[in-house]
């Protein structure tokens, strides 16, 4: 059997939103099941606006105020942390699960010193706790210590920023590491060594969940991927197979979407993606699919399938 470290059940959650003076809710994720297995670089995939952050922020339980969670379990470590009480909570957010976000400079304070944001995990400054502090910050590659201990947020680069969040989860020994975009404001090369040492964090037994809207990070980098859309996850597999052996349209799209050879003219996906205020029947993607039959304009696709490749839509569904 396998040992996951983080188990979502049946995971749907919406906002209310004012429309014309009237609250309305409207759903950004639906029914969501994923298991994320112990020591793997996980990737959750899709265009901007699917739901990913939403997801993100339900397991760190820093939702919008106007945010509902309609039902489901997030089971982290064989408990259910939705049923946790907010101080109980903080024992978990920012230690045993950690976040990479987009924004580094979000995450750090303008007014510490990277010395002092790091050594808020600890309760005192020990010779030790400067030591561990020093070897994290060895450990995402960072050459000179001294300097980068004493610099503020706003002297460091963007690349470096994220170095010292990473090095943040490796002092606190993080289990689970929520990668949200981590790279999207990076250059390329800064991004792959950021990339790169995601690599090594697994290498030192975390997990790590890293969401996306670029597809060709992933295969390089992730051991799983799932896909979504609209707030439903409409096809998983292990990396590998996902990229041999794409069903679904829209994963199909995504991947014809990806720079490969030189003078290949890339295919934009047709359409964009809704906003959750419009509700569509049937299978969310069909408005932009290519394959779209009368079915889909009716009745969802469930999530199914065999050999660990799930996928939701009619043309592998029995009607
Ligand atoms: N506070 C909010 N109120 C209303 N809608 C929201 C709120 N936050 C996110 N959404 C909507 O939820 C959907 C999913 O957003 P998000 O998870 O941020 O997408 P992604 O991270 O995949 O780009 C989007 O349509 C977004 O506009
Ligand atoms: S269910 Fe129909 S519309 Fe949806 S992806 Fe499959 S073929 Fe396209
Ligand atoms: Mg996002």
């Amino acid at each position: 059997m396998k040992d996951n470290i983080l188990e979502i059940k049946n995971l749907s959650v919406g906002f209310n939103i004012e429309i014309n003076n009237v609250e309305k809710f409207f759903y950004a994720l639906n029914s969501v099941n994923l298991s994320f297995e112990r020591n793997k670089i996980h990737a959750l995939a899709g265009e901007s606006g699917c739901g990913k952050s939403v997801l993100i922020n339900t397991i760190l339980k820093l939702l919008p105020k106007n945010a509902v969670i309609k039902s489901g379990k997030i089971v982290f470590n064989n408990d259910n942390i939705l049923n946790l009480k907010d101080k109980e909570f903080r024992k978990i957010r920012g230690k045993k699960i950690s976040l990479i976000p987009q924004d580094p400079f979000m995450s750090l304070n303008p007014l510490y010193t990277v010395e002092n944001q790091m050594l808020e995990v600890f309760s005192s400054k020990t010779k030790g706790n400067i030591e561990k502090i020093k070897w994290a910050l060895n450990e995402v590659r960072i050459k000179n210590i001294d300097n980068v201990l004493k610099s503020y947020p706003h002297e460091l680069s963007g690349g470096m920023k994220q170095r010292v969040i990473i090095a943040m989860s490796l002092v606190q020994d993080s289990e689970l590491i929520l990668a949200d975009e981590p790279t999207t404001a990076l250059d390329v090369s800064v991004s792959n060594s950021i990339l790169n040492l995601l690599l090594d964090l697994k290498d030192k037994g975390k997990t790590i969940i890293l969401i996306t809207h670029d597809l060709s990070i992933v295969s390089n980098y992730c051991d799983t991927t799932s896909i979504m859309y609209l707030g439903d996850i409409v096809e998983g597999a292990n990396s590998i197979e996902l990229f041999k052996k794409p069903m679904h349209p829209y994963t199909k799209a995504l991947l014809n979407a990806l720079p490969t050879k030189r003078g290949k003219k890339l295919e934009n996906i047709k359409g964009q993606i809704s906003p959750i205020t419009d509700i569509i029947i049937g299978c969310k993607f069909h408005p932009r699919c290519n394959y779209e039959m009368e079915i889909c304009k009716n009745q969802k696709p469930e999530l199914c399938g065999a050999d660990c490749h799930l996928v939701s839509c009619w043309l592998y569904q029995k009607k």
